[in-house]
């Protein structure tokens, strides 16, 4: 017999960083209950979908300074629920009803919040009615491929309050065999990272957004050298074991065709930017580089893929935002080549996997991400594993929001038939 939604609604409830989010709450007909609470970001890119909050609305001043998420939660329980109460948990038929309610190109209607809460509680109820995982409702069968880490050390720019003009330093333990090994070396690194932080006298037992360090550097380069000695005071290789990579998320700082320093004030124009990122990757060992310029500085974003001294993989995240056309124009203007894929910058589950597999046949590599306010959900491990992301990025190892990530991947590797990916 197959299952059917038999309730329905969403509830207000808090992300990680004490903000009101959407959880969404379904049953279905043998009793069983499903949940899932939306992520929500900080360094937002101008072309995501759109989360409903109340500012403006009765609800306005009254809770959370506007930030509030009734009308998003009221969308939920009086115009979706009505429509997919009594049909069965599909995950296509939902999105398709979804995409019908609110035709707006951003979900701005009903609020991505609420669309995107609805979409991933949809497939984690129709997992459950075919009595599989979510990463095995996307691939059925064969071995899973576990994503590479992406893991946050030192984190600055809107995470932390300026520590740093770059959003973060992160590492990937790329010659680790699985991400149990991965995650141990990491945890290590990002503990010397703390030691030697406090040694320096900066309190280091605060963490950032994403549970990164919150060290105020006085440039890039020195916090790019200090997380290269972290990595080597535990015995980890450079070239063979760990490297660097930096989310610059340059469109925090980019004002009128510059780039402004916060931490010094001085002002680069785009071509003078462009010299200083091909420094940092000169002078460091850089995997991976995102946002290195702002959102539609399209020019420096071509000029600067094209024309790398090295391989380096050049991640996409406030430049594409997860949006099909805009990863269609950087595919053709070959702007990058690696994509950010964060379900609530999209809206939808379905939508969101089109995004990842259009950048996979473009060639592009994938990094299926989290934000920086978060829950204890950890849908988004299964999503990247069952959509064979190749890669993924949730923040530090600190914080329940965090390994409740990384320990479902530490429990797929566990438990199933797995591959550890190899991206680099
Ligand atoms: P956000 O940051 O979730 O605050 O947007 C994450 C990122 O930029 O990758
Ligand atoms: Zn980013």
């Amino acid at each position: 017999m197959s299952l059917r939604i038999h309730s329905l609604m969403g509830i207000q409830v808090l992300d990680s960083r004490g903000r009101p989010t959407v959880c969404a709450r379904m049953t279905l007909s043998d009793g069983s209950v499903h949940k899932a609470t939306v992520p929500s970001g900080a360094s937002t890119g101008r072309h995501e979908a759109q989360e409903l909050r109340d500012a403006g609305s009765p609800f306005s001043e009254k809770y959370f300074g506007g930030s509030s998420v009734y009308l998003a939660v009221a969308n939920i329980n009086n115009i979706i629920a009505p429509k997919l109460i009594g049909c069965q948990p599909d995950l296509l038929t939902v999105d398709t009803t979804l995409a019908k309610l609110d035709e707006s190109t951003r979900h701005e209607i009903l609020g991505a919040n609420a669309t995107l809460a609805i979409s991933l509680v949809c497939a984690i109820a129709q997992a459950h009615a075919q009595q599989v995982t979510l990463a095995r409702l996307f691939q059925p069968t064969g071995a899973l491929t576990i994503p590479m880490p992406m893991v946050n050390i030192l984190s600055g720019g809107a995470h932390a309050k300026g520590a740093l003009d770059i959003q973060d330093v992160l590492v990937i333990a790329h010659g680790a065999q699985t991400i149990a090994e991965a995650l141990s070396w990491i945890s290590a690194i990002r503990e010397r990272a703390s030691q030697a932080g406090a040694a320096r006298g900066f309190i280091t037992n605060l963490v950032a957004d994403e549970g990164g360090l919150g060290i105020p550097f006085s440039s890039t380069d020195e916090a790019c050298a200090f997380v290269t000695d972290c990595i080597t005071d535990v015995g980890l290789s450079l070239t063979s074991e760990v490297g660097l990579a930096l989310d610059v998320a340059a469109t925090q700082f980019f004002d009128q065709g510059n780039y402004i320093s916060r931490s010094t004030g001085k002002v680069f124009s785009g071509d003078q930017w462009r010299d200083q990122i091909h420094s940092l990757l000169n002078n460091h060992p850089i995997l991976s580089i995102e946002d290195p310029f702002a959102e539609d500085d399209w020019n420096q974003w071509a000029q600067f893929s094209q024309g790398l001294h090295r391989p380096v993989q050049v991640l996409g995240d406030d430049l594409f935002t997860t949006q099909a056309t805009r990863l269609a124009k950087g595919v053709h203007e070959k702007s990058a080549n690696s994509i950010l894929i964060k379900p609530n910058q999209n809206g939808l589950v379905s939508k969101t996997h089109e995004v990842l597999l259009q950048a996979k046949a473009a060639g592009f590599t994938t990094v299926v991400s989290a934000r920086s306010g978060e829950s204890e959900d950890s849908w988004l491990s299964d999503l990247a594993v069952g959509w064979n992301a190749g890669q993924i990025k949730v923040g530090s190892t600190h914080g329940s929001e965090r390994t409740a990530k990384w320990n479902r991947l530490l429990e797929i590797e566990a438990t199933e038939e797995s591959v550890f990916s190899k991206p680099f």
